[in-house]
């Protein structure tokens, strides 16, 4: 049985939606805790309502980023993470909290990467005229949006987008993709070689823990 720690900063839909497949599809996994950096973060209240422990590590009581980043490690790590996923965690993090989470942590980008790092990305698929956008589940690296991509979903642009209607199209996949590609680690049917996921078939014998 793996453990999972979400890591959330709001609306905590891609929570919400890793939390839902994990259930009904009986994952050989637990999620262990939803932790956020925002007290005031909606997501919270559909995982304490589930009965999944929650955690709150206000980034503003920190004077700095590797304070706030040491603190969220040791909150993570009470609760011995296979998998950290970040789903709608909006912080840049420091290199040594990623190198000691290296290999064993997801985060959801909305956008085709590695077009679109960084924020705005709907807007800026709308400005370059893309005909097509999407979302992307990938391994954490220290340079931001980079590291090694696991799986992408992609949606058409549509003539008369806005922010708004492009980004719900994209949710609606990110809710599908993120699961998805949670599982696959659950598995243990990710490898990285030479900066690159290869996707294994056929997942190896369970183990129990
Ligand atoms: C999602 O669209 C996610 O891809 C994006 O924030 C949203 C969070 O929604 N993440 C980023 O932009 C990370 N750079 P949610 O809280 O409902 O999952």
């Amino acid at each position: 049985m793996k453990n999972i720690v979400i890591l959330i900063s709001g609306r905590g839909s891609n929570m919400e939606a890793v939390v839902r497949a994990a259930e009904m599809d009986a994952w050989p996994a637990r999620i262990a805790a939803v932790i956020s950096n925002k007290p005031e973060a909606k997501g919270l209240e559909f995982a304490q309502a589930r009965g999944i422990p929650t955690a709150v590590v206000a980034n503003k009581q920190y004077a700095t980023r590797a304070e706030f980043d040491a603190a969220l490690q040791e909150t993570i790590d009470r609760f011995a993470p296979d998998l950290v996923v970040l789903a709608g965690f909006m912080r840049i993090l420091t290199a040594p909290f990623v190198e000691h989470y290296a290999g064993r942590m997801l985060n959801i980008h909305p956008s085709l990467l590695p077009l679109f790092p960084g924020l705005g990305t709907h807007q800026g698929a709308l400005d370059a005229g893309a005909t097509e956008h999407g979302a992307t589940v990938h391994f954490v690296t220290a340079e931001l949006d980079h590291g090694p991509i696991v799986a992408q979903a992609r949606v058409p642009v549509l003539p008369g987008d806005t922010e708004d209607t492009l980004s719900a199209r994209v949710l609606v996949e990110e809710h599908k993709l993120y699961p998805h590609a949670v599982r696959l680690f659950i598995e243990d049917r990710l490898s990285i070689e030479h900066g690159e996921v290869r996707i294994l078939h056929g997942a190896p014998a369970e183990t129990t823990s």
